[in-house]
């Protein structure tokens, strides 16, 4: 056999080169250490385009077979652990390309006919990510069940809902769940678009400007199953706006985990006291005999911070790139396989932990009625009596100031303590200024009324198919 570009570990790149690649040069380019994982996606690829070059008449049918054949060794090496990566060959397309010449002969070389690295590496890293994505729409539709199970046996646990940290008004707990269940069920959408637009054939394009053969690009999208073809050669083989977009979506999805794992610990923390979590999600401390530590919430909100640092590092090797491939691009692995994987396993388990959550509901229930949560109830009480807003603000103000000087609720207040902040408030007043009461009469659509969350979990239920 004639020398190739298979030999390079001892050889020049192709009788171009005089010499090879430096060791240091070939340590810094190589990939295969990481972009291995594209194998199968890699095999898949090979299989649909070399399907369609015999469809097509620009291999035999023989040619095929020996490819399908020797693919097909290839991956039970791969998958069995017997398959030799070699840095040298740099990256998991060459690998398996010269592994192919090995098995297959010429018909391993004609392979790459009417095919470059450049629309290779694209169609792989879609597919991989397509499949990818696919596990977490999963994994966040599992995510919201159990949030909506959680839920379900909580519509009249009454929690103190804050603003600015500071007891606000009183909302059950199912209602504050189920507003991650929104945000969850928000990231699974911007999945499902991200993942129509990753789902692109690049294939076709070869290295930046098309190619002469007659190819049948439509019989390679529909055998790979993706959803369409990049439309512009160029195009198809320099941008990765879906990665970076996939990985948006990701920073957004650990947002939403971050801002509840932050709740889990203040919630587990003894000053707040509303839950306990499954010890096997927590630490004890090498020290401190006593303690007992929100470890995972704590990692998952530290580890939004890595997915925020892959999209800015995405976004910075896109900008300055003219068009068309430049090997910049095989730098957008590892931060997308990384993302990916921090999502996965967040996710994973989470959806673990929340059915492990241990619920103090009358801790929450003290603290919601330590916290004066039905003053604007008051108000709103009094502005049914025809106060306007802004006097029955002030007067309630007034009430709520006596009652803290006094140490106690509203609702301990005695009527003609009450009656003398405004002499509108009548005997009627103390259903309003229940906890209970506050909850039931928040009725508008999207309101914390159970009867309203009983039914926004119904239709969570009906959405999520379970
Ligand atoms: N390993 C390369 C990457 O990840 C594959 C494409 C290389 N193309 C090339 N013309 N050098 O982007």
């Amino acid at each position: 056999m004639t020398a190739n570009q298979f030999d390079k570990k001892t050889e020049a790149w192709s009788a171009l080169f005089s010499e090879p690649m430096s060791e240091l040069v070939q340590r810094y380019t190589s990939s295969v250490a990481f972009d291995r994982r594209l194998w199968r996606a890699d095999i898949a690829g090979s299989l649909a385009h070399a399907g369609m070059l015999a469809t097509q008449g620009i291999i035999s049918a023989a040619d095929l077979g020996a490819i399908k054949a020797g693919l097909a060794t290839i991956s039970a090496e791969i998958e069995s652990g017997t398959f030799t990566w070699r840095s040298e060959l740099e990256d998991v397309h060459l690998n398996i390309e010269a592994r192919l010449v090995q098995l297959a002969g010429d018909a391993g070389k004609r392979l790459h006919t009417a095919r470059s690295r450049n629309d290779q590496v694209a169609t792989d890293v879609r597919l991989w990510l397509r499949d990818e994505i696919s596990g977490l729409g999963t994994l966040l539709v599992e995510l919201q069940r159990a949030l909506v199970e959680l839920a379900d046996r909580h519509t009249e646990t009454i929690l103190p809902g804050f603003t600015h940290l500071q007891v606000a008004q009183p909302v059950s707990f199912a209602h504050h769940l189920l507003a991650y269940v929104e945000m969850f069920s928000r990231d699974a959408e911007r999945m499902a678009e991200v993942r129509a637009r990753t789902n692109r054939l690049p294939l076709g394009a070869a290295a930046l400007a098309g190619t002469s053969y007659p190819l049948d690009r439509e019989a390679v999208a529909k055998a790979l199953g993706m959803e369409g073809l990049c439309r512009n050669s160029i195009d198809a083989v320099s941008d990765r706006d879906f990665a970076i977009e996939f990985t948006a979506a990701a920073s957004l999805c650990m947002v939403h985990v971050s801002r509840f794992s932050e709740e889990l610990v203040l919630w587990m923390s003894q000053n707040f006291g509303f839950i306990e979590l499954a010890d096997r999600f927590c630490t004890g401390s090498s020290i401190m005999p006593q303690k007992k530590n929100p470890d995972v919430p704590e990692l998952a909100r530290g580890k939004a911070g890595r997915v925020f640092g892959h999209l800015m590092g995405l976004l910075t090797l896109m900008k300055g790139q003219p068009l068309a491939y430049n090997k910049d691009n095989q730098e957008d692995k590892e931060p997308l396989f990384d993302s990916v994987d921090t999502v996965k396993d967040t996710l994973r388990i989470f959806c673990e932990l929340v059915p492990g959550i241990t619920v103090k509901a009358e801790a929450m229930e003290r603290a919601a009625a330590r916290g004066y949560a039905t003053a604007t109830d008051l108000a709103d009480y009094l502005v049914r009596k025809g106060v306007p807003f802004r006097d029955a603000h002030e007067a309630v103000a007034h009430a709520v100031k006596h009652a803290i000087q006094a140490g106690v609720g509203l609702a301990e207040l005695p009527l003609a303590t009450l009656q003398g902040f405004h002499p509108g408030i009548a005997s009627d007043v103390h259903g309003v200024l229940t906890l209970r009461g506050s909850l039931a009469s928040r009725t508008v659509v999207g309101g914390t009324a159970p009867e309203q969350v009983r039914a926004e979990i119904a239709r969570h239920r009906a959405r999520l198919g379970k």
